[in-house]
């Protein structure tokens, strides 16, 4: 197994308050790739309770590209695979409802399976029916004997989350109708690594998926991966499509993306340990940059606070004395500190009240709506500072 050691981390969503600051949780960040099925993943786990508890900070709905996403994803099942008598659709880790809201407006049948309270109950607001529990076997053994077999089980953002994958695997083996469809959108290995996004990498990013290790899986519990999709969501997201074995012909697209992934040697160990090599650079350039900009006597105020934000800080070495606060439009995140670093979270308004001399953009893979939102900061001479896939202004 080749592994990239990223050292000790907090959890990438662990927003804290200053009083917590004591019994701060940390673990040994590390990140492996299986020398049979190419599969990239942690090697450490941090437990699932720890990490999707009643107050999970993260909103789907907070952008409003990913919000128009998931309404295009729910309206694009409505018209394709939920069109027979009565027909159901699961979905893995359905936060705040951003996608089945759409499904729920449409009376189609359906059920969020979301084990964070907060967000659950916020999808229930929108009409959308939860079960608050994590998804395994046992849980599908369940949703199948209540509301029998699902026409379509989606999971965005959440697959390559659940340390227990074989049993997710096992779970939507059990529940999927015949002809039913398990789609799911993650972020692409491809992408992490040509971008060298080691940001995508902490707790809750369990595995990195790619065409084949995707592939692999699949086999193993006698499923087909059908169908690929490449999205520009989060820097650059896969999205699966898995059937059971000979009910629909794989598109051209599987084969080519396989094709593309050995040319580009993404299961290769050289791959990464090329990747490793590229974060400690990006490591030492921007430490030297937010340095030298402030013994100029420069400002640096982080943008976003997405989980990301906790591993390039920690990783870097990067804390209140270069970045005095990030700010960040969710309201639960905002007075808490960013795990480990402990950088303040403020709201933007405290940004737009006071622009700094540069912005570094922790939530890179939404620059174009939040420089567009931002716009004022650039005309009034503001810098954004970039770290992937090199330390960059613009
Ligand atoms: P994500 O990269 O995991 O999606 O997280 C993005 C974070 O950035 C999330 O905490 C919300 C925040 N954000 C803003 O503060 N302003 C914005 O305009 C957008 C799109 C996101």
């Amino acid at each position: 197994m080749t592994s990239i050691d990223l050292g000790r981390h907090p959890r990438g969503n662990g927003f804290l308050l200053p009083e917590e600051v004591e019994n701060e949780f940390f673990f040994h960040l590390t990140v492996g790739m299986c020398d049979a099925c190419t599969m990239v993943q942690l090697q450490s786990e941090v437990p699932q309770e720890i990490r999707y508890h009643d107050a999970y900070p993260y909103h789907a709905s907070g952008s409003a590209v990913h919000r128009r996403h998931f309404e295009q994803n729910a309206r694009h099942f409505l018209d394709t695979e939920l069109t027979g008598p009565d027909p159901f659709i699961v979905e893995i880790g359905s936060n705040d409802g951003v996608m089945l809201a759409t499904i729920a407006q449409a009376g189609v049948r359906h059920l969020g399976v979301e084990p964070s309270k907060e967000v659950a109950e916020m999808s229930m607001a929108k009409g959308v029916r939860v079960l608050s529990e994590f998804f395994d076997e046992s849980t599908a053994g369940k949703i199948l004997f209540e509301h029998g077999p699902a026409d379509v089980v989606f999971g965005a953002n959440c697959i390559a989350h659940i340390a227990h994958l074989a049993s997710v695997f096992r779970g939507v083996e059990t529940l999927l109708a015949p002809n039913g469809v398990f789609v799911f959108e993650e972020p692409y290995l491809g992408s992490v690594v040509g971008q060298v996004a080691f940001d995508m990498i902490y707790d809750e990013h369990s595995f990195y998926f790619a065409v084949r290790s995707v592939q692999a899986m699949a086999a193993r519990f006698d499923l087909e991966l059908v169908n690929v999709e490449p999205l520009a969501l989060h820097g650059g997201t896969m999205r699966y499509t898995i059937a059971r074995p000979s009910m629909r012909t794989p598109t051209p697209a599987v084969g080519e993306w396989l094709a593309k992934e050995k040319e580009s040697r993404l299961g290769e160990k050289k791959t990464l340990e090329r990747f490793g090599v590229s974060v400690e650079r990006i490591r030492d350039d921007l430490n030297a940059l937010l340095r030298k900009i402030h013994a100029e006597g420069g400002r640096v105020v982080g943008y976003g606070a997405p989980a990301k934000a906790a591993t390039v800080t920690n990783y870097c070495g990067i804390g209140p004395d270069l970045v005095p606060f990030v700010c960040d439009s969710t309201p639960s995140k905002q007075g808490r500190l960013v795990a480990g670093s402990h950088i303040p979270v403020r709201s933007p308004e405290e940004f737009r009240a006071d622009y700094p001399e540069y912005a570094l953009l922790f939530a890179w893979n939404h620059a174009e709506e939040i420089m567009a939102n931002e716009k004022e900061f650039r005309e009034r001479g503001g810098r954004w500072i970039l770290y992937v896939p090199d330390v960059h202004i613009v």
